[in-house]
């Protein structure tokens, strides 16, 4: 059976960072831009994490948005409604990094069937690959809004490997985000850590991948190996 290569979102297909040129043009303060980018994105996890602990679910949606607002509150940056409003609009409407399109190639020439696994909804997320134009490179959109749970929650990976219909070793979860690496790992598939920035660390846990690589057109080769 062909390996069913299963990739996380944002972050991994999708450069999340692309909010910080419309952060420099709307913060009075532009300098700010890479500081409230990098909050936005951990604040939009975390309160995935806790709405999940709490089993107060909503769509993934809601956490970028309750979490915008918390990052300008955080950073004492003014933003008004009209400013939330127009960065949620450069949320979805994000680039994918220059590496994806040619390893999704390179894996379905291989006969590898090639899924998108995100947090996001996924109306939200097909219509963020369509504008990134990568949606038709891929096989599938699969959301862990189907099962109301967030990763690393194990009920969202064993949901994906029920929809794919693959054994967990021919499974593979390829993200840049560890969190989402070691929850793939301990729940039983593969797993490929895409380590985009050479200074990034990974979580002390134990729990390690199968590979790690800098971008995805490695992975594509270390995968057809
Ligand atoms: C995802 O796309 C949040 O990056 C994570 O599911």
């Amino acid at each position: 059976m062909q390996a069913v290569i299963a990739f996380d979102v944002y972050g991994t297909l999708i450069d999340t960072q692309g909010v910080i040129a419309e952060l420099e043009r709307r913060l009075t303060q532009p300098e700010k831009a890479t500081e409230f980018a990098r909050r936005w994105r951990d604040k939009q996890l975390e309160y995935s994490f806790r709405h999940g602990l709490m089993g107060h679910y909503l769509p993934f949606s809601e956490c970028t948005r309750e979490a915008l607002v918390f990052t300008d509150r955080a950073l004492q940056t003014g933003l008004s409604d009209n400013d939330h409003d127009h960065l949620m609009a450069v949320y979805a409407e994000l680039p994918a990094f220059p590496d994806v399109v040619p390893a999704l190639d390179t894996l379905r020439d291989a006969g590898m069937r090639c899924v998108a696994f995100s947090n996001g909804t996924r109306q939200a997320v097909e219509t963020l690959l369509e504008r990134a134009n990568v949606l038709h490179h891929m096989d599938d959109v699969i959301s862990v809004d189907d099962v109301k749970r967030f990763k690393p929650d194990p009920a969202v990976y064993a949901y994906l490997r029920t929809r794919l219909e693959a054994r967990p070793e021919a499974t593979w979860l390829i993200s840049s985000n560890p969190f989402d690496v070691i929850g793939a790992t301990h729940a039983g598939l593969r797993s490929a850590w895409i380590r985009r920035s050479s200074e990034a660390p990974f979580d002390p846990w134990g729990i390690e991948p199968d590979m790690t690589v800098p971008e995805l057109e490695t992975l594509a080769e270390r995968l057809l190996r």
